[in-house]
């Protein structure tokens, strides 16, 4: 939610600003705005759109100087347009400020500063953030830095802040408080900002991670100082950056998320590196070891995450029972957050999240930590808020995600959970040796049992275009199949904007079987395993009120093929790992409709990839 990037050093800072912004696009896209400090003062252009209409907006040329700030906007407060873009400058235009997250208590701000003779010209809650340093500065006669300190004492909210300040033109003061942060150390005496490391990577690796709480002044001559809201001095921890910068481009396909859909061979193969031991006939997860135990003793495992990383967890529900016999309850962190729920020292907190950021999950994990459970992260953003504060955990490595609607990031965070159950599983003695050596085989043969299935995109694409029109669809599984119903009904809603819902198929007969006619297209997954015979009473349902079944089978299946309007062939694997082969079609099936409804796949509407607000 908003990309934040800012630039002080020896280098013009507008092509760096801009290739930041880009890089960060996939957080926001309704506005963009930059400030640039300039031989006559601060310049600011912003406006609604994109980066591009940015550039556009301020010409080949882009605006002279060497210390900046840009922001691209997810709108929370007023509308996006080009008042409200970021960055807010002071009524002198002396300052400047771009910020990421949600000020709670903008509204009594606002009402004092008003009282005090400031005059608002934005709908959003960020304005009042520069006139609060502002009048601190005036009243208090403090340089940028104590202003900002100050200003932030009386601010209830999250936020990411960069400030520039034409009174010390050779500055920029940064601020965190849950949102993300990270300051990029340049080999030129320069530095960098941005909300992740990815507009960083391509001028250093070394990089120090902002802390909530911390307030960073950089300037060209002193370079790095950080400090904390109390005014301490901190001595930052500067680590090296391991992301390739190969994979934040497209390499040759015409959307991020296409890649992404194809990567998942290599991106699974990756999260079990080095994890899975066949030959030892053993799961090592070097992240969590010291927790081995008490997971062993765990009476109860609770997951809580947000939308995909959400239905991962479901997935995490089924294994966990099936191979640890350890219940499970799976949480929305958001609604999790504001219960009362019932946590024990020794409940085990899985929390899972992609970037590692998300607001809700964060403060689910910040309020099961204060009631003593013990928190295990599965996240794949390396270094990311969520990797940092939760007690251990294991990263995915599926690399970075950038299309919006998240596809191998799932694929990665189910294969984890796989590995983590079985390794339980195996250590408490409740799964057998030779079941678990054999999962261990299985496990090891899906990446190239998923390359098989990205063979069937030629026939996706064939069903893709008979249902690119549809106005509604019903996703159905059961089991292990069930959460994966779940993802291929948000990834066709988010992408495409055709209404989905994903349902166990046994419940469709208790409500959702009413909208069936013959302009439903109900997808279903039907693949040989404990519940396929149900699943075909299910799909003889279907098709009995006319529905049209886009049927996903096991290969050679020849039952739901008599049936079916179409099938969709995946490779045989046990159930517990179904998910990660039945996903992959659903992916592309969404991911092809949406190219032919013509809609921006990889920055859909009203979305965006790392949501920091609540
Ligand atoms: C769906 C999607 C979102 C995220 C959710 C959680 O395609 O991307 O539903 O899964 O916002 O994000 P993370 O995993 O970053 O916590």
């Amino acid at each position: 939610m908003c990309g934040i990037v800012g630039y002080v050093g020896p280098k013009e800072a507008w092509p760096i600003l801009i290739s930041g912004l880009k890089r960060l696009e996939y957080r926001g896209y309704d506005s963009a705005g930059v400030a640039i400090m300039g031989d006559k003062g601060l310049q600011v252009s912003k406006c609604k759109g994109r980066v591009a209409d940015l550039e556009a907006h301020v010409g080949k040329k882009g605006l002279k100087g060497t210390v900046g700030i840009g922001h691209t906007r997810w709108a929370t407060h007023g509308e996006p347009n080009d008042v409200n873009a970021h960055p807010h400058t002071s009524a002198n235009g002396e300052l400047a400020l771009i910020h990421n997250g949600i000020i709670e208590n903008y509204a009594t701000l606002k009402e004092e500063l008003i009282k005090r003779g400031y005059v608002f010209r934005s709908e959003t809650d960020t304005e009042v953030l520069v006139h609060l340093i502002d009048d601190i500065q005036r009243t208090e006669g403090t340089d940028l830095a104590e202003s900002v300190r100050l200003a932030l004492l009386n601010v209830v909210g999250a936020y990411a802040i960069v400030v520039v300040d034409a009174k010390s033109p050779d500055m920029l003061v940064a601020a965190r408080k849950s949102s993300p942060l990270v300051i990029g150390i340049g080999n030129d005496g320069d530095h960098f900002l941005a909300s992740d490391a990815t507009p960083i990577v391509e001028h250093t690796r070394n990089v120090v991670y902002m802390e909530d709480g911390e307030i960073a002044i950089i300037e060209k001559e002193k370079g790095l100082r950080v400090r904390n809201i109390k005014n301490q001095e901190l001595r930052p921890s500067v680590q090296a950056l391991e992301i390739q910068l190969e994979t934040l481009e497209k390499g040759g396909y015409d959307h991020f998320m296409l890649k992404e859909i194809n990567e998942q061979p290599r991106s699974i193969r990756d999260s079990m590196r080095g994890r899975l031991n066949i030959a030892g006939s053993e799961v090592v997860l070097g992240g969590i070891k010291d927790y081995e135990q008490k997971f062993v003793n765990a009476k109860r495992i609770l997951v809580v995450g947000c939308g995909t990383s959400w239905h991962a967890g479901m997935v995490g529900e089924y294994l966990f029972e099936e191979f640890a016999r350890i219940p499970v309850e799976v949480e929305y962190a958001s609604e999790f957050r504001y219960r009362d729920p019932v946590i024990n020292e020794d409940d085990i907190v899985i929390a899972i999240s992609q970037s590692g950021e998300t607001a809700d999950t964060l403060a689910a994990i910040e309020l099961a930590k204060s009631r003593g459970a013990t928190i295990i992260g599965i996240c794949n953003v390396v270094g990311s808020s969520i990797a940092r504060i939760t007690h251990a955990g294991s990263y995915t490595h599926a690399g970075p995600e950038i299309g919006v609607a998240s596809t191998k990031a799932f694929t990665a965070q189910v294969t984890l959970l796989t590995l983590m159950a079985l390794m339980i599983g195996h250590r408490k003695g409740t799964i057998d040796g030779a079941r678990f050596q054999q999962l261990l085989l299985e496990l090891d043969a899906i990446p190239a049992k998923v390359e098989r299935v990205l063979k069937t995109e030629a026939q996706i694409k064939y069903i893709a275009e008979i249902y690119k029109d549809a106005r509604n669809a019903l996703y159905l599984g059961r089991g292990y199949c069930f959460p994966v119903a779940l993802e291929g009904a948000l990834k066709l809603k988010e992408i495409s904007y055709i209404h989905a819902e994903g349902y166990p198929a046994a419940e469709m007969k208790h409500g959702p079987i009413a909208l069936i006619d013959e302009e439903m297209p109900v997808f279903v997954i039907a693949t040989q395993g404990a519940s396929y015979e149900k699943v075909v009473s299910n799909i003889q349902e279907v098709k009995a009120r006319k529905g049209k079944v886009i049927a996903i089978v096991t290969e050679g299946d020849t039952v739901v093929k008599a049936i079916a309007d179409h099938t969709i062939e995946i490779p045989a694997s046990p159930d517990a790992l179904v998910p990660l082969l039945a996903v992959v079609p659903l992916q592309l099936i969404s991911y092809h409709i949406a190219v032919m409804r013509g809609c921006n796949v990889d920055q859909p509407r009203n979305l965006a990839k790392s949501v920091t607000v609540e």
